[in-house]
């Protein structure tokens, strides 16, 4: 920091002292003659020059989907970034597949991008690619999701948000809110995409704190993508239990898949929040506007919003500057008596 401040002095005095001492010191100048201003056209023609010759950041980056809101906050907030900070920004949406991401990689590697960002599907199997990535020479940031390799070195940072917290939130809460009631208490999960970081960490963040009672038990658990629809099919299929096996807290591991549950429930003729609690992951408007109505109890926010971030580490690679191994967004959790509050103030 001090350092920076000198630099910051120490060029601002090369750039004053020219000027202060000139005026006293050197002789009079001749009057210079204004030059001519410049055509229209060749002031067109010297500033298009000008534009090609500026060099910019080009940042490929490889989407793993558009599966939900805050998924498509998240690419919302790459595109805006980029185009404030003045970085071309060549994207690729790879629809929930890895495969895809590959390819993607691949293309932008063949077009000799300047860095590349990963939002990873699934945690694993990502070593070959980033391989790749490495011997073209070009840094790689992993976004959001991150990816389980053993060589750190073949990606520059992550950026995205602890997921194992997320779930320690989560479970801390209902530890909190069941503290008077008695056992046993049947939860039901919805993880997200399976393999997926977020639902890993999630659940194991969870776990092991509800662990601490023995009462508290997951009774169902199955994968439902992230997504509204699936959250929906999979929250029915729980539901077809006798009434005593049903599940009295449902742990979803996004927003989406909470709200495509709570159409089920109450199409089940149950009341959300009552008859079931649910607590959720993101804090997404609508998910925020069902707590501040008392259809959830409460939501780990998951911020999307990491488009600045990224485009800041670009600029210090470029820059040839060192970068943290994780940068993690700092993050909350809304309960019913803050949404109402927070709900108009949600990005998305
Ligand atoms: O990786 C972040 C997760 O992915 C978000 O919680 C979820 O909504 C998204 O699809």
């Amino acid at each position: 920091m001090k350092r920076r401040a000198y630099g910051f002095v120490i060029l601002f005095l090369l750039l004053i002292l020219p000027a202060c001492t000139s005026e006293s010191a050197a002789p009079l100048a001749p009057p210079v003659e204004p030059s001519k201003p410049p055509s229209l056209s060749e002031w067109m023609e010297s500033s298009a020059t000008a534009i090609k010759s500026e060099k910019r950041i080009v940042l490929g980056f490889s989407q793993l989907g558009s599966e939900s809101a805050w998924r498509n906050a998240n690419t919302a907030s790459v595109q805006e970034a980029a185009e404030e900070s003045g970085i071309t920004l060549v994207m690729a949406n790879a629809e929930q597949s890895q495969e895809k991401q590959f390819e993607a990689v691949r293309e932008f590697i063949r077009q000799r991008v300047d860095v590349i960002a990963i939002a990873p599907v699934v945690e694993s199997g990502w070593e070959s690619i980033l391989q790749e990535a490495k011997e073209a020479g070009i840094p790689v940031v992993i976004l959001d999701r991150s990816v389980n390799v053993e060589d750190s070195s073949l990606f520059v940072t992550t950026i995205g948000s602890d997921f194992k917290e997320e779930g320690v939130k989560a479970g801390k809460y209902l530890m909190d809110l069941m503290r008077n009631r008695a056992g046993p208490i049947r939860i039901a999960e919805l993880q997200g995409t399976s393999g997926s970081a977020p639902s890993i960490r999630r659940g194991e963040g969870f776990r092991s704190v509800i662990d601490a009672r023995e009462d508290m038990v997951i009774t169902q658990s199955a994968p439902a993508d992230f997504t509204e629809s699936k959250g929906k099919e999979i929250m029915r299929g729980f539901l077809q239990v006798p009434a005593g096996e049903r599940p009295q807290v449902l742990f979803a591991h996004n927003d989406d898949m909470a709200i495509g549950a709570i159409e089920a429930i109450e199409e089940a003729g149950l009341k959300p929040g009552a008859d079931i609690e649910i607590v959720s992951v993101d804090g997404s408007r609508r998910a925020l506007q069902l707590l501040a109505d008392g259809k959830m109890s409460a939501v780990v926010e998951c911020n999307p919003l990491l488009g600045p971030l990224l485009m800041q580490a670009a600029k210090e690679i470029m820059a040839g500057r060192t970068l943290p191994k994780r940068m993690v967004p700092p993050e909350d959790i809304f309960t019913q008596d803050r949404a109402a509050k927070e709900v108009g103030n949600r990005k998305f």
